[in-house]
């Protein structure tokens, strides 16, 4: 199998399944990475990972580009803040999707704006776990 979709995930997403219940859920991390590798196996090797750290992300993002991995990005709140993150995309060349568990437009306003959307393939949202198997499937599409 020669196609690796990189699945990155950004501050405070392991705290899912304990954080926020009410706007989040309850599945954890953990869960919505045992959905991704069942969704896409014999399809893509997935690479799943977490940080809370900007310049982890941005990081593996530029291995990604040299790896030429597909990425799912679920940035957290950087999404709304990040220029880095933007020019990490833009800069190593990554075919990526933003994604969010929550429809962000129906929530505060200063989630409706994300600084990475416009160097995106796309923005998948609102979907909860199913962003993520959605974004898989996108991707897997694209040319
Ligand atoms: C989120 C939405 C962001 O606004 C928020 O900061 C998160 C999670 C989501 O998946 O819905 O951390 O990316």
């Amino acid at each position: 199998m020669s196609t690796t979709l990189l699945v990155l995930n950004g501050p405070n997403l392991n705290l899912l399944g304990t954080r926020e219940p009410a706007t989040y859920g309850t599945t954890t991390l953990g869960d919505i990475e045992a959905l991704v590798r069942k969704h896409a196996a014999g399809r893509a090797e997935i690479l799943f990972e977490q940080s809370n750290h900007e310049g982890e992300l941005v990081g593996r993002i530029h291995d990604a580009g040299r790896e030429g991995h597909g990425v799912i990005l679920n940035a957290g709140a950087l999404t709304h803040t990040s220029l880095a993150l933007r020019d990490a995309i833009s800069g190593a060349g990554v075919s990526a999707i933003e994604v969010h568990l929550t429809n962000v437009h129906r929530r505060e306003d200063f989630r409706h704006h994300s600084m990475i959307a416009a160097v995106c393939k796309g923005v998948i949202c609102g979907f909860g776990s199913a962003s993520y198997t959605l974004a898989v499937d996108a991707l897997l599409g694209l040319d």
